[in-house]
């Protein structure tokens, strides 16, 4: 069968269907189960990973999937590139495009991503942006498949700031048929044109989306409980600020009570704890974030090996 996504850029997760992102989550598993069965699928590719911010997870992740499948990664750090001097994105793409087999990008902003795809002619992978985090959802929504045994029909409850990760979850749980509540401050909501797109999907899958001021209300009988970080990167400059506005937004046991009794808590991390979540939560029984951080290899195995090999 020919594999539909070979090729593919995934820049938010708009860009698969159902049963691409489905199939994803499956191989994922299939991934876990028997790593060495799929040692050497990508024999001989390379994988170029650009970090304009940070990163743990996802550097090592997609490092050990990659040489996991055979395959190997150039890391490059963008401010010692001559991108970091300003060369435009096309010249990068189309040089890049002719040394490896993929590119997977953390940076700020997606209109750059979106360029370095359009003139690229390999996959470009958004390994987080400003607005976009597709491969923490991945792995996710693997936690939450191993958890819960489905995915349609389940809860979603995000506690805190509209940003990539909301994002994504809007994305990915409307096209799936997963109901996703978001609980933001004021002048903190998910950008509506984000929204939107989830609005639509949600007319096909069958999801309930709502987009909320109070984190009670959007808690309310979820299955699952996931937060974020109060100021992501690039926003370290309005911690101070955001401490305040946030306070009523913190996943704590006063909170958790109003979810369903078997909830699962969900962070992509790095977390703060006694700011966004409390350590009983975080670190407590209901809590699966070390199986989340750790299903970022496998997820991103099945993205590589679907993006990348021809079968
Ligand atoms: N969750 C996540 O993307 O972690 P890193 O910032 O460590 O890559
Ligand atoms: N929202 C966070 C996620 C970190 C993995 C950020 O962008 O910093």
């Amino acid at each position: 069968m020919i594999n539909s996504m070979y090729g593919k850029s995934i820049l938010d997760l708009t860009e698969l269907t159902k049963e691409e992102f489905l199939s994803i989550i499956d191989l994922a598993v299939a991934i876990k189960a028997k790593p060495k069965a799929y040692r050497g699928v990508l024999s001989g590719k390379i994988l170029a990973m650009i970090f304009e911010k940070n990163s743990t997870r996802t550097r090592m992740s997609f490092e050990a999937g990659i040489i996991q499948l055979g395959g190997q990664a150039i890391v490059l750090d963008s401010k010692s590139t001559q991108m970091g001097r300003g060369e435009p994105i096309k010249d990068t793409a189309k040089v890049m495009s002719s040394y490896v087999d993929a590119i997977m990008i953390r940076t700020y902003s997606d209109q750059m991503v979106a360029e370095l795809a359009k003139e690229a002619s390999i996959p470009i992978i958004n390994g987080l942006t400003d607005d976009h985090h597709p491969c923490q959802i991945l792995a996710d929504f693997q936690t939450i498949y191993e958890q819960k045994g489905t995915l349609e029909g389940i809860k979603l409850a995000y506690v805190g700031d509209g940003n990539n990760m909301a994002h994504s979850f809007l994305i990915g749980g409307s096209l799936i048929g997963m109901d996703v509540s978001i609980a933001t401050p004021v002048g903190y909501e998910p950008k509506a044109q984000v929204v939107e797109i989830a609005h639509k999907n949600a007319k096909e899958s069958g999801s309930v989306i709502e987009i909320l001021n109070d984190p009670a209300e959007a808690v309310k009988n979820a299955d699952v409980l996931v937060t974020d970080v109060w100021a992501s990167m690039g926003d370290e400059s309005e911690q101070q600020e955001r401490e305040k506005v946030f306070k009523n937004f913190q996943v704590n046991n006063r909170l958790a009570v109003q979810a369903k009794k078997d909830y699962l808590f969900l962070h992509c991390l790095p977390a703060h704890r006694g700011e966004e979540v409390s350590a009983d939560i975080i670190d407590g029984l209901h809590s699966a974030i070390y199986q989340e951080a750790a299903n970022r290899l496998h997820a991103q195995k099945a993205l590589m090996v679907k993006l990348m090999s021809e079968v």
